[in-house]
C-alpha cells in the first residue's frame, strides 16, 4: 500500500503545483465573489476551478477513489467518508484572505484510507510554501523536515484560533469566551485566516496549539496528517479522538498542552458535516 501512496501524492502533488498558478494570478485579491452560508463565507471562481482541476485530474488517474471537495459539497455534493480512499479538498482554504489579497491562502489535499489520513498536501502559492506529508515518513516545508514545539503548558504558549466564517450566535459567544481565556492564560494569539495554515505552524513549530469549533473536514484533513508527522497531536477540542467529519479541532505540539486546553476551553458542538 505504501507504494500506492507514493503514486498518490505524487498524482496530487502536481495537480496542486499547477493548480496554484490559477491562485497567484490574483495575488494582489479576487474582488469577485459569492456568499454561501453566511455574509462571511466567501467563494470565488477561483475556488471552483481548482476544485474541477484537482478532481478531474485524480479521478482521470485513480476512477475508483471518492471525493468529499468543499465547493463539490457547498453546491449539494455528498459529505461521506467510507473506507475507500478518499481525497478530502480544500481548493482555497482562506478564501477571505483571498479576496482581500491578505497573503495567507493555501489548497489544501488530504487522503484517507479506511477514514485513516495518510497523506496531506497544503500548498500557499504565493509565499511558496509547501507543507507535505505521508503517514509514518514525517512532515515537511519544501522538502525538509519540520517538527512541532515541545511546549507542554498554556501559559506559555503562542495559540492560533480563528474566528469562523458563520454569525452563528452560541458559537459567537464560545469563540469570544475562548478567546479571551487564551488572552488571559496563554502568551499570545494569532490567526492566519486559514485552518490549514494554522494547522501547519503548529507543524512548523511556530504556533504551539489551534483549535476551531466549525471548521470542515475540507479544513483539517491534510493539515492533520502534516501536524501528526511533525510529532504533533491532533484531537477533539473536548480531549477525545479526532473525529473528522465533527466539525471540532485541536491541534497542539504535545499531548500535554493539547489536554490543558481540552479543560479550559468551552466547547461548542456544531451540526456534523
Ligand atoms: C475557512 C478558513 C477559516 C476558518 C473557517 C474555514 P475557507 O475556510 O479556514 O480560517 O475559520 O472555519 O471554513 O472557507 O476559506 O475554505
Amino acid at each position: 500500500m505504501s507504494d500506492n501512496i507514493d503514486e498518490f501524492f505524487e498524482a496530487a502533488l502536481s495537480l496542486v503545483k499547477t493548480a496554484g498558478n490559477l491562485i497567484t494570478e490574483y495575488r494582489e485579491g479576487c474582488k469577485l465573489f459569492e456568499l454561501k452560508s453566511s455574509d462571511i463565507d466567501l467563494v470565488t471562481e477561483i475556488d471552483k476551478k481548482v476544485e474541477e482541476t484537482l478532481i478531474n485530474g485524480l479521478s482521470n488517474k485513480f476512477p475508483d477513489h471518492k471525493f468529499i471537495g468543499e465547493e463539490t459539497v457547498s453546491d449539494g455534493g455528498k459529505c461521506e467518508l467510507t473506507d475507500d480512499p478518499t481525497w478530502v479538498i480544500d481548493p482555497v482554504d482562506g478564501t477571505m484572505n483571498f479576496v482581500h489579497g491578505f497573503p495567507h491562502s493555501c489548497i489544501s489535499v488530504g487522503l484517507m484510507i479506511n477514514k485513516v489520513g495518510v497523506a496531506g498536501i497544503v500548498y500557499n502559492p504565493i509565499l511558496q510554501q509547501l507543507f507535505t506529508a505521508k503517514k509514518g515518513q514525517g512532515a515537511y516545508l519544501n522538502g525538509k523536515p519540520i517538527h512541532v514545539s515541545q511546549m507542554t503548558e498554556l501559559k506559555k504558549a503562542l495559540i492560533t484560533f480563528e474566528t469562523g466564517t458563520s454569525r452563528d450566535e452560541e458559537r459567537y459567544k464560545a469563540m469570544l469566551e475562548n478567546f479571551q481565556l487564551i488572552v488571559n492564560k496563554g502568551h499570545g494569539v494569532r490567526s492566519l485566516g486559514s485552518a490549514a495554515l494554522n494547522m501547519c505552524m503548529v507543524a512548523l513549530g511556530g504556533a504551539d496549539a489551534y483549535f476551531e469549533f466549525g471548521i470542515h473536514a475540507w479544513d483539517i484533513a491534510a493539515g492533520a496528517v502534516i501536524v501528526r508527522e511533525a510529532g504533533g497531536v491532533c484531537i477533539d477540542p473536548a480531549g477525545g479522538p479526532l473525529d473528522v467529519l465533527s466539525r471540532r479541532v485541536l491541534a497542539a505540539g504535545t499531548t500535554e498542552l493539547a489536554q490543558e486546553l481540552a479543560q479550559t476551553l468551552v466547547q461548542f458542538y456544531p451540526e456534523r458535516d
